[in-house]
């Protein structure tokens, strides 16, 4: 590349970098926009129970002919490269694209530690409208950009990429994992995600009345998408009884399809409302905030949404009104299982015994939590940054090499 630019940001300057095209950017003068306070940006994303530190590395690519325009974060490799996904999205504007890449960044480096991957954590953003601005050339200049990181940043698939990206990312770059099957590749992680939940959600049973079995349970579960479906599958086979919502009628049907018992409710306000047992978000985050925390019924959440909880102490108003929550990066976790596996050659059945360790951990976090009488989302926190911390720290023993 002739005109690229960027690179590893220094913590607490402003960083300086060559926009791609006068549309683009916010121009400080002729080719060039100015991101200020990238490490403050990074810092606020601290985690209040940790303090951990702020990202390591971030990286800005740009290719000028294929319109790439990428931001790649590394929170920590403490525990090994770090792995996430690429969003590919038509962000308002860098600084919208910088904050959501860091804080996708540091919650894969909790994601990866607590499902025990040897991976920290890193995330990407391509900013564009993959409908539009999605290309071959696009996606290969891209992969050289991971390339040039020599394995510190491992891809795979995110909201608007796919395993077909993954197979063009991957023609340019050794550590780009979610590729089709045909190629190798894990494929559709969903099929994981959705063992991972309800092997999260046994564990809450578990917790809560005593046996993992959720026979006879009612469980509402709100999206049947890609995981939301597969759960429906798994809970069915384990003799619960389903309610569903979902704002697409397409999705509802195919579910209704497969399982004509399945009752489906108008929307999220239903599902909230009804006499049920488990309550499983698996459509978009943020669905529990102070409303529908109050006028909850069911006594357990576990669901494989991202970022379920609205706002900090929401996780305390839960715990306050005796609903068990497992902690959702946790539970969803089969999904980066799965794509990890490809790391080294993708085995199914390896991939699934790793996902079905979920149970313990769950199982784990709630006995943390009793114990050190906090909600466990925050004992969850405390678990993933023990590990960061404990095994990252025996890297310092030094090999005499
Ligand atoms: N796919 C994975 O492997 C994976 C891994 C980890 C986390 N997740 C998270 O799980 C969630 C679902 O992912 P997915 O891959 O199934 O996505 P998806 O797009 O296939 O499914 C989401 C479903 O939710 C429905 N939906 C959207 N808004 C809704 C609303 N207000 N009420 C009810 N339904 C609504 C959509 O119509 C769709 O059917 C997301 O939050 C995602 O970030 C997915």
């Amino acid at each position: 590349m002739k005109d690229p630019l960027l690179s590893g940001i220094t913590a607490g300057h402003a960083v300086t970098l060559r926009v791609i095209s006068a549309a683009q950017g916010r121009r400080t003068g002729p080719g060039v926009t100015t991101v200020t306070d990238v490490f403050g940006l990074s810092q606020k994303d601290t985690s209040p129970v940790s303090g951990q530190a702020a990202h390591e590395q971030v990286v800005f690519c740009a290719d000028e002919r294929s319109g790439l325009r990428a931001i790649i974060a590394i929170h920590n490799t403490a525990l090994g490269p770090s792995l996430g996904g690429t969003r590919f999205y038509p962000y308002d504007n860098e600084q919208a694209a910088l904050a959501d890449v860091l804080n996708l960044a540091r919650a894969m480096a909790y994601k990866n530690a607590l499902a025990g991957l040897d991976l920290g954590g890193g995330k990407a953003v391509i900013i564009g409208d993959p409908a539009k601005d999605k290309s071959e050339a696009l996606l290969r200049a891209y992969g050289r950009f991971i390339e040039s990181l020599g394995g510190r940043y491992i891809t795979a698939c995110d909201v608007g990429t796919y395993s077909e990206d993954m197979d063009l990312i991957a023609r340019e770059t050794t550590y780009a994992t979610g590729r089709t099957p045909a190629n190798g590749g894990a494929g559709d992680s969903s099929i994981l995600t959705a063992f991972g939940v309800f092997q999260g959600m046994r564990a809450a049973a578990q917790h809560k009345y005593g046996t993992p079995s959720l026979k006879g349970r009612r469980v509402g579960v709100e999206g049947v998408g890609k995981v939301g479906h597969r759960l429906v599958d798994h809970l069915v086979e384990a003799g619960a009884e389903v309610v569903i919502c979902d704002v697409s009628e397409r999705a509802v049907e195919r579910v209704r399809a497969r399982h004509p018992q399945v009752d489906a409710l108008a929307g999220q306000q239903d599902i909230i409302a009804a006499d049920i047992d488990v309550y499983a978000p698996c459509a978009l985050g943020g669905s529990l905030d102070d409303d529908t925390v109050a006028k909850l019924r069911a006594g357990i959440v576990c669901g494989g949404a991202n970022n379920q909880l609205a706002h900090p102490g929401v996780e305390k108003q839960l715990a306050e009104r005796g609903v068990l929550y497992a902690p959702d990066y946790l539970v969803n976790s089969g999904g980066v299982i799965q794509v990890a596996d490809e790391i080294g050659g993708f085995d199914m059945e390896r991939a699934r015994a790793k996902a079905s360790q979920i149970f313990d951990t769950t199982l784990k976090i709630f006995a943390i939590a009793d114990e050190e009488g906090v909600p466990p989302a925050v004992a969850a926190d405390r678990l993933a940054e023990r590990r960061m911390s404990e095994v990252g720290r025996i890297r310092a023993i030094w090999l005499g090499h």
